[in-house]
């Protein structure tokens, strides 16, 4: 016999018992993006290479080393399963002309992939939520994006998470920073290890986020990108902190906050929580208000977040905030000559009359067809024997409560279960 096939590293079964958190969650996620505003769109997991290599950067982690790419010999197409939605949610909008009657506040949901190295919080596949609003310049939108997420903590029991804020500014005050910057980085380049070495040319302001010590050191004397900002940046930087400041939220400004795709401009901010680990960031967004351009559209400014499904649900039930697994209405017990036809019947019906009903199935006694009822969850257990069929009847034994069995006309259970089940 070959041995057993096994999932990709790094790609997670989810389990039935597992399910019931997931499900429970994704629905508040949705309503709540709903309530905010926030309009359902679904793009594909495929999508051309170049669209992530322009939108995410050549030199970012994802595009350099990350990524799911293959050419497909076909069409002669490269492609490269989605690493983030921001992208493809900037190319539909191009594409379909979704601006064209004014601005628009847009989720998505799904699967993710990045070739990272797996551990605890870090997948290579792995489900976000992600909110874009696209035409608007901010800085209003970019405090409900904010505020939006802080108030969903609260809504799902969250503690401790915290907010990482600050301004990477337009991309000429940047690029100033960038060359001062790397003349400092180059002053002390005997202090810098091999990765910030490696970065120092092709993607600097990632050195500012090295987790090295002595790297650190040479970082804390480097220059702030706060003292490049100009009176526009500034500006919307206070608008937001204005805002914000009304709706009473919390946060640190952190100047070396440095997110991990380029097409950033001006606000990016992360939300952390210190109980997973070394993968704490459980939502990151910012604004990018070059991307359209950037990707051949009519430029118009936008700026959005995603949340990180895995780790606000391992957050979730580290809080013991785990919903109760549904359990069905009904359990339909069946036994002897005759039977199983009538119990299909009353299950189908049963069914199309709204309620959640589980038939017997694979044979088995009495007893343990009744084991397997109380198992399920059910409220109440539904038991079709030979006498039963006989009488037209059904008798019904309430699984969770102290009533006793008693007996119900066959035909009428449908319209009286609903009472039943009410005790
Ligand atoms: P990101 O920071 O790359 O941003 O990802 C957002 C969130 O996805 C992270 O904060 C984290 O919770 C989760 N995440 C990322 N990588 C992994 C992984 N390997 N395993 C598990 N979870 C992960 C973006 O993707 C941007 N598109 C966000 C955005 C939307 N910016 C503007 N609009």
């Amino acid at each position: 016999m070959s041995a057993p096939l096994q999932a990709i590293r790094g790609m997670n079964d989810l389990l039935p018992q597992e399910a019931a958190i997931w499900r429970s969650f994704s629905a508040r996620v949705e309503a709540w993006l709903e309530r905010w505003g926030y309009r359902y769109m679904r793009m594909p997991l495929v999508e051309q290479t170049a669209l992530f290599r322009r939108a995410i950067g050549e030199a970012t982690d994802i595009v350099e080393k990350e990524m799911y790419s293959w050419r497909d010999e076909l069409n002669g197409e490269d492609l490269t399963l989605r690493p983030e939605g921001t992208a493809s949610c900037v190319r539909a909008a191009i594409e379909h002309s979704l601006l064209h009657d004014g601005p628009k506040r847009l989720w998505y949901g799904g699967a993710m992939y990045r070739h990272e190295r797996p551990q605890k919080g870090r997948y290579r596949e792995f489900f976000q939520y992600g909110a874009e609003a696209l035409g608007y310049p901010g800085p209003d939108v970019d405090a409900e994006l904010i505020v939006m997420c802080v108030r969903l903590w609260r809504e799902l029991g969250l503690e401790d998470v915290r907010l990482e804020l600050s301004t990477i500014g337009s991309p000429e005050e940047r690029a100033r920073y960038r060359a001062d910057l790397v003349k400092h980085l180059e002053a002390n380049v005997e202090r810098l290890d091999a990765d910030a070495k490696r970065r120092l040319h092709s993607n600097p302001l990632r050195v500012l986020d090295s987790k090295n010590p002595m790297v650190r050191e040479v970082v804390a004397a480097a220059p702030e990108l706060a003292s490049y900002l100009g009176a526009q940046s500034r500006a919307h930087f206070d608008g937001l902190k204005e805002l914000l400041a009304v709706a009473g939220i919390e946060y640190a400004i952190n100047p070396r906050l440095v997110r991990g795709l380029d097409y950033y401009n001006l606000t990016v901010f992360e939300f952390v929580s210190e109980r997973l680990g070394a993968q704490g960031t459980i939502c990151g967004g910012g604004r990018y208000d070059g991307l359209f351009a950037q990707l051949g559209g009519k430029p118009a400014p936008a700026v959005g977040f995603a949340l990180g499904c895995e780790r606000v649900v391992a957050l979730l039930r580290e809080a013991g905030r785990v919903p109760a697994v549904p359990a069905p209405d009904a359990y339909l017990v069946h036994q002897g000559e005759g039977t199983l036809v009538s119990a299909f019947v009353l299950a189908d019906a049963l069914r199309t009359a709204g309620f959640a009903v589980i038939q017997h199935a694979g044979g088995g006694s009495f007893k343990s067809q009744m084991k397997k009822a109380d198992a399920s969850g059910a409220a109440l257990a539904l038991i079709l024997g030979e006498d039963e069929l006989r009488a037209g009847e059904v008798a019904v034994k309430p699984l969770r409560d102290a009533r006793s069995q008693f007996r119900v006309a066959r035909a009428a259970l449908a319209e009286q279960l609903g009472a039943l089940l009410k005790g």
